[in-house]
């Protein structure tokens, strides 16, 4: 079956092996319902404009419809010798419905034709992981609800520096999941706009309805108009929205990598703050003891190979001139693995964190299981409290910085003694400054510490529980 359009040109088949380097549709497949939503919308406008007839119409959707199902079913038939899935698609049209399946084209392109499909194809899938990162976010914020009064150790550098509310630091990945959510629907705009009409590079002779192939797929703007690619040139060979999305992936990969890094070191036998299901976790073929976090692990990982296919991207766009080059077809499989490990990293991860509802119980299994009183005892070393001390005397009229330094005296003694501060005599403080009395006690103690942070912002459970509600609502 060589029936591709130009053959009639050339006087020799194609090598097998340039055959098989320049075909797609064996990873191209997968925009099959965009390119028929595509064509439909193309051929609907079509028959409108008088360029082709109802019934041609007709027998596209009838044939359209054949080959859904065929698609659906598995019984269709890709055909490496078709190359991509636009021209297997329109040849199994042609064979249903015969002159109207010739007729589609009319007016089209394959380069706006695929960048049409791309941009639907992602369009829906933005979507998705948008839904997606709505679940991991309200995982969050359930587990840091139930965590609000947990204190952990906060760190710098890995050393522990102040006590925070294990809510509080859950609900720092919230913020970050959540500007994600920001920038998906941000590169969504500039995705969901049309650039069919646009032919091969420089528009078409016959008088197409752009707009009216725009309402028909849903690329509109909030106020209901239609979002035309304003230029034909950039139109097909533009893919910085895919470039766009790619960069949003690959930042909302690095926050869950960040989060995974926490949860492997929280899961170590040294810290032992949390504990994951586990269906999370696998073992070793040797250490019959192992539980490895091989779930945060790959996460971690797979980050790379998402940051990698963004810098493929941006690679694959630097030399190209104007307009449509066949380079761009290398923008699919990173575009779609980019798509398939977020989507599944985001899965996994709102159900290792908050735990799988069974529908017939009612009752959340799995979830992170944490240890209280591991956190606390890990807050306790480390003399976190020590800014607490500091400021302690500047409220009663000490400067900052001489605060600080009698503080590192009072710090020094009580590592030589190996105790905390809080475990020092009241007598002992008082040697370090002669305004130090026994309220100091409570500025020493975790829970004040904790309490005393208390702007916008900050750890004070009763902040936390501020943002908890802020978060509930914003993701209802
Ligand atoms: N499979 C091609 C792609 O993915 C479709 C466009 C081909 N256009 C062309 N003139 N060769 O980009």
């Amino acid at each position: 079956t060589k029936s591709q359009a130009w053959s009639a040109l050339f006087s020799e088949p194609m090598s097998e092996l340039v055959k098989r380097y320049t075909a797609s549709v064996f990873f191209d497949q997968r925009l099959w319902l965009a390119d028929i939503t595509g064509s439909l919308a193309h051929a609907e406008m079509l028959a409108a404009q008088g360029i082709i007839s109802a019934d041609d119409f007709a027998s596209i959707e009838r044939g359209m419809a054949q080959i859904r199902a065929e698609i659906e079913s598995g019984a269709f038939e890709w055909k490496l010798d078709l190359e991509d899935v636009h021209l297997n698609i329109e040849a199994r049209l042609t064979q249903l419905v015969g002159d109207a399946g010739k007729r589609l084209h009319t007016g089209r392109s394959r380069n706006d034709q695929v960048a049409t499909d791309v941009r639907l194809w992602l369009r829906d899938e933005i979507d998705i992981i948008g839904g997606l990162l709505n679940e991991l976010q309200l995982a969050l914020v359930e587990i840091a609800q139930q965590n609000v009064d947990v204190i952990l150790p906060g760190f710098t550098h890995l050393q522990v520096a102040q006590p925070v509310s294990f809510g509080h630091h859950l609900l720092a990945y919230v913020e970050m999941f959540s500007r994600d959510a920001e920038r998906f629907s941000d590169v969504r705009r500039r995705t969901n706009r049309l650039p069919l009409g646009s032919a091969a590079l420089a528009g078409t002779t016959y008088p197409l309805d752009r707009a009216r192939v725009a309402r028909t797929l849903g690329m509109v703007n909030a106020a209901g108009e239609a979002e035309l690619c304003q230029n034909s040139l950039d139109a097909v060979s533009d893919r910085d929205f895919a470039i766009e999305f790619s960069a949003a992936a690959s930042l909302c990969m690095i926050h869950i990598s960040r989060l995974s890094e926490e949860l492997i070191i929280w899961m170590s036998q040294n810290f032992g703050f949390i504990k994951i299901a586990d269906r999370f976790t696998t073992g070793s073929s040797i250490m019959p003891q192992k539980k490895n976090p091989d779930v945060p692990e790959l996460a971690r990982g797979k980050t790379g190979r998402v940051v990698g296919h963004l810098m493929g991207l941006i690679t694959l766009m630097k030399g190209q001139p104007l307009a449509y080059n066949k380079d761009n077809q290398e923008d699919k499989e990173p575009l779609f693995d980019t798509v398939d490990t977020l989507k599944d990293t985001l899965r996994i991860f709102t159900e290792m964190i908050g735990g799988q509802l069974d529908p017939a119980t009612g009752v959340k299994a799995g979830g992170i299981t944490v240890n209280a009183q591991a956190m606390e005892q890990a807050a306790l070393k480390g003399y976190a409290t020590a800014t607490d001390l500091a400021d302690y005397l500047v409220k009663k009229g000490v400067p900052f910085r001489d605060a600080h330094e009698t503080v590192a005296h009072a710090v020094k003694a009580a590592t030589a003694h190996g105790v905390d501060l809080s475990e020092l005599p009241l007598a002992v403080l008082q040697g370090f400054h002669a305004s130090i009395e026994k309220d100091v006690f409570d500025c020493l103690s975790l829970r004040g510490s904790l309490n005393a942070r208390n702007t916008l912002g900050g750890t004070a459970p009763a902040q936390v529980r501020a943002q908890i509600l802020r978060h509930q609502t914003r993701l209802a």
